[in-house]
């Protein structure tokens, strides 16, 4: 996540630019351009190209001021980061891919886009290239879809008793976002301090209208295939949900080492990637100072060792139960 008001903060880009090494030139992929805070840095060397996407059609207009400059070496595409495939990046000579999860300040800023509880009037959220929109799912699926989502996408420990409420409420006028965030409230046993009550309930809806665990997943397969043996592969993640699935596809694609050289190495189908550190870098106590929302900041980074495309992962029946709840939005 970036600030960009009054100033726009990449999320750890040193970190990114020291495992990346663009210094040494070459292709990467931003996967997740915002305001091209990363690809900025890295055309900033010379001998490097960036292709970048971002599902934001506001993106576009970031990209194109650099485009002026960098004409022969930066191409923006206004595609998801699962839509990597279709860029046919198979036989470029990719140096490392980096995705820097989740919404920029000035997307959750836009009253269009609904993202936030202080917004006004129509619920939406929908980040671009999009099938549906907050609204569609609040005020029409059933009840107890809604208390999944709430559930496993908000770890929202109240989410039956705040599903009743909006049951209740959309038979007699539709829900908008301030509605909804006075639902919460009322609805709410356990008052939260920390965070605002509603912030939950609107984070699992955000990731639900932007299909965000099936985005991740086959967007860090697709990456996984276009990239160089020896290429970097670097994901920033804002919440557990991200970071799990993250983790758990770096963990399950790296080499495991035996706890003891008596027990047999376990199989394994596929050793994919070097693991250089199992625990994720996060933001300095200066920049989490400078930037506030870096705070929930994990990177977390893997190096291909292997010139293989296709490879088996196991992903998908992993996190079944949460892609089962995302077909929900099928209906809508
Ligand atoms: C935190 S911002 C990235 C900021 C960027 N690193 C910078 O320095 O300016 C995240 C961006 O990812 C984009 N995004 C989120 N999900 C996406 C997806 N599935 N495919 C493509 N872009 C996505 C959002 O629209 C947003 O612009």
């Amino acid at each position: 996540m970036v600030s960009d008001a009054p100033k726009h903060y990449p999320v750890l880009l040193n970190e990114i630019i020291s495992i990346i090494t663009p210094q040494h030139g070459g292709t990467f992929i931003d996967c997740t351009f915002g305001q091209g805070g990363y690809t900025k840095k890295i055309l900033s060397f010379k001998n490097t190209k960036v292709i970048a996407l971002d599902r934001d059609i506001e993106s576009q207009k970031k990209a194109d001021k650099i485009f002026n400059n960098f004409e022969d070496r930066f191409l923006f595409k206004n595609k998801k980061f699962s839509q990597l495939n279709d860029l046919k990046l198979k036989n470029e000579d990719i140096r490392g891919i980096i995705f820097d999860l989740g919404y920029s300040y000035s997307q959750i800023k836009d009253s269009q886009k609904g993202l936030s509880f202080n917004s006004k009037g129509n619920l939406n959220m929908q980040l671009g290239l999009n099938e549906f929109s907050a609204k569609d799912v609040i005020n029409n699926l059933e009840a107890k879809e809604l208390e999944k989502i709430f559930k496993f996408f908000g770890e929202e420990q109240e989410a039956k008793r705040i599903t009743y409420s909006i049951v209740k409420e959309r038979k007699k006028r539709e829900i908008n976002t301030e509605t909804l965030v006075e639902i919460i409230e009322k609805s709410k046993r356990k008052k939260n301090f920390k965070i605002h009550n509603a912030t939950k309930v609107f984070q699992a809806l955000r990731i639900f209208v932007n299909n965000e665990v099936s985005e991740l997943i086959n967007g860090l397969i697709a990456a996984t295939k276009v990239l160089n043996k020896d290429g970097v592969l670097a994901v920033v993640t804002f919440h557990s949900l991200e970071d799990k699935i993250v983790k758990y596809f770096f963990k399950s694609l790296s080499e495991k080492k035996s706890v003891s050289r008596y027990v047999p190495k376990i199989e394994q189908p596929e050793i994919l990637f070097s693991l250089k550190k199992k625990k994720p870098i996060t933001p300095s106590q200066k920049e989490i100072k400078e930037n506030i929302p870096s705070r929930s900041a994990k990177l977390r980074y893997v190096i291909k060792k292997k010139d293989f495309y296709d490879f088996d992962t196991d992903v998908f029946k992993k996190f079944k139960i949460l892609l089962e709840i995302e077909n929900f939005g099928k209906k809508l």
